[in-house]
């Protein structure tokens, strides 16, 4: 079946209630569009576990606080529609920012989901999760998924998602796929185009940075200091460190000594990019 593109809820739903009435079930992939093996990660996965797969391309202006980098976002639809077609997905919604927020945005009731959404990117980007919460929750309604699909990639945003459909007891499965990455293990991102080819060539270091943190913290090195160091190496490589933190898994609280399934997140800057990553890891269990 070839892709089908729709800008309107109601064709949407028109599509949405056929499957259901076939008795299929649906998948979900919320994107902003210029699409990546990323994206098509989550396509593949929706496709394995849903009968019909319906993707998003939305540049939600509420999660922006920042004016240039939303009017300066890669739109690419034809290519992003031909990805998709190829990975076969059976329905693009693609709408405009009318049909999104058709009372305006200032007057848009919004969803906030408290604590989960306050420290690291919450934190640098304020009203960031807000905008994401708000938007996805839409999404949710208009699409009535059976499963949505979200990178591992944006993890705090993964959290923020699976704490807002169990407090608004939202009924959707949230699939978390493990992050793409390239050959040099650089996490792929729509914001790695903004990278020149000094600055692509570099930006594989802070994966390798969080790889070291997390053996040094394995190996029983002290939090902070482990934490301090990468952020002083990374810097003089010529990143700006925006944040980089060691977190419980569970709730993205700091870290504690009594802590064993954590998280290293980091954001940071490289030339004009922001560029966000994180690695889970485990620290050995011992019997009491
Ligand atoms: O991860 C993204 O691309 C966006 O934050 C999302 C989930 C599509 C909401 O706009």
């Amino acid at each position: 079946m070839s892709l089908l593109t729709v800008s309107t809820v109601a064709a949407l739903r028109d599509f949405v209630h056929q499957a259901k009435f076939k008795g299929l079930s649906v998948g979900f992939v919320p994107t902003m569009g210029n699409l990546h093996a990323g994206h098509m990660s989550l396509v593949k996965h929706a496709n394995k576990q849903c009968d019909v797969v319906i993707a998003s391309i939305f540049v939600n202006p509420l999660q922006f606080n920042n004016q240039s980098d939303l009017t300066n976002y890669p739109r690419t639809l034809a290519q992003d529609q031909a990805l998709l077609e190829d990975h076969g997905c059976n329905l693009l919604f693609a709408p405009t920012v009318d049909e999104m927020y058709p009372n305006g945005q200032e007057s848009q009731s919004m969803v906030s989901v408290p604590d989960i959404s306050m420290g690291l990117c919450g934190g640098s980007r304020p009203g960031h999760f807000d905008g994401v919460a708000t938007v996805v929750s839409k999404l949710f309604n208009m699409v009535q998924a059976d499963k949505a699909f979200f990178g591992e990639k944006d993890f705090q945003q993964l959290a923020v998602i699976r704490k807002m459909v169990a407090d608004l007891c939202i009924a959707i499965d949230i699939v978390g796929v493990t992050t793409e990455r390239n050959d040099q293990g650089l996490a792929l991102s729509s914001r790695n185009g903004y990278l020149s080819a000094n600055e692509l060539a570099l930006a594989p270091a802070i994966y390798s940075a969080l790889q070291d943190a997390a053996s040094a913290i394995q190996q029983g090195n002290d939090f902070a200091s482990t934490l301090e160091q990468t952020q002083q190496r990374l810097n003089q490589k010529g990143f700006k460190v925006d944040y980089l933190a060691l977190c419980r898994e569970y709730d993205l609280k700091p870290a504690t000594a009594d802590d064993k399934q954590l998280v290293v997140l980091i954001a940071a800057f490289l030339g004009s990019a922001r560029l966000i990553d994180n690695l889970p890891f485990s620290l050995n269990q011992t019997s009491d």
